[in-house]
Formats: C-alpha cells, sequence, structure tokens
C-alpha cells in the first residue's frame, strides 16, 4: 500500500476537526435551551452554570475552527444533532453528563486519529479540551447525583439563587468549575 500524501493525512485530521465542531455546536444550542429552562425554573445557580458551561462549548468550536483554518480547511457551521427542548431538571443533567461522556470517548477516539495522521498539534488540541469535557461530567454528574438522590431537598437550596454572571465571563473551567 502507498504512504499516504500529506493533503491526504491533512484531510483526515480537518474531518474530525469539523465533526468535533459539529458537536461543539450542537452542545452550545443544548445547554443554553437548558439556561433559559432553568432559569425560568428559577433555579439560578444551576441556569448560571450551565451557561457558563455553553461559553466553553463556544470557545472549544472556535478553537476547533481556527485550527481548521491554519490547516487549509473550512470550518462547518451547521450543528450534530437537534436540540432536545422542555427537559424536566431532573432529566437535564443524566443527560448532559451522558453527551459529556459520549464526547470525551469520540475526541480520544479523534486524538488518535490525529497523532496516526502526524498532526501532533492537533492531538494537544484535544487533549486540552478533553480536560474541560471531563470537568463538565464531573459537575453534572455531581448535580444529577444530589437531584437523584436528595430531590426536592437540594433543589429547595437551589431555588431563588441567582442566575447572574455578571458582565463579563470566561466561561465554566476558566471561573473554577462552578464554585
Ligand atoms: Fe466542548
Ligand atoms: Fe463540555
Amino acid at each position: 500500500m502507498a504512504a499516504q500524501s500529506r493533503e491526504e493525512r491533512r484531510a483526515k485530521v480537518i474531518e474530525v476537526l469539523n465533526t468535533a465542531r459539529e458537536m461543539e455546536l450542537h452542545a452550545i444550542y443544548q445547554y443554553m435551551n437548558q439556561h433559559y429552562g432553568l432559569d425560568d425554573m428559577d433555579y439560578g445557580e444551576l441556569a448560571k452554570n450551565i451557561k457558563l458551561v455553553a461559553i466553553d462549548e463556544m470557545r472549544h468550536a472556535e478553537m476547533f475552527a481556527e485550527r481548521i483554518k491554519e490547516l487549509g480547511g473550512e470550518p462547518v457551521a451547521a450543528s450534530s444533532q437537534k436540540v432536545q427542548r422542555g427537559q424536566e431538571v431532573g432529566t437535564i443533567f443524566t443527560h448532559d453528563s451522558k453527551l459529556e461522556d459520549d464526547t470525551i470517548d469520540t475526541y480520544n477516539q479523534f486524538l488518535q486519529v490525529c497523532r496516526d495522521n502526524g498532526d501532533s498539534i492537533t492531538a494537544k488540541l484535544f487533549e486540552q479540551i478533553i480536560d474541560e469535557e471531563q470537568e463538565h461530567l464531573n459537575y453534572f454528574d455531581d448535580v444529577g447525583d444530589h437531584i437523584k438522590e436528595l430531590g426536592s431537598t437540594y433543589l429547595a437550596r437551589i431555588a431563588g439563587t441567582p442566575a447572574s454572571t455578571g458582565g463579563y465571563t470566561r466561561g465554566f473551567t476558566a471561573e473554577g468549575g462552578g464554585e
């Protein structure tokens, strides 16, 4: 088998970067929708943290786009799937844990694709973003567990807490992971 050309290897990396970007765009729309929903239900603290996570995902989508451009590709603008609307508070966090878990799994496969095609820079980018998805997963798991174990007692503590993230925010992981 003839060795693949540099262009072919680059095209494979651009392809996984674009799939990852579609997944980030979906996460942004999904988390924004949950942010409004939780705000409506008056669970301010949860609304605020999901908004911050959505901002992280936007940063990821941009990082992927920048790398795609560096490699000479064209970033996609469509998201990977439809937003689930009107979720109950109990469903949101198990749903999001699964989304993050699937993302980590997929990005680990993509990281390997980058290595197999000799692109250590993009591999490092995936590594860095996987670390942040892990922080999201830990947070969603924690909240999901609290809701499962404490139910209304936990939610009563959250009800009426402020939803504001202030005028300027760098997102969830940069703000200390919901602390
Ligand atoms: Fe992300
Ligand atoms: Fe995430």
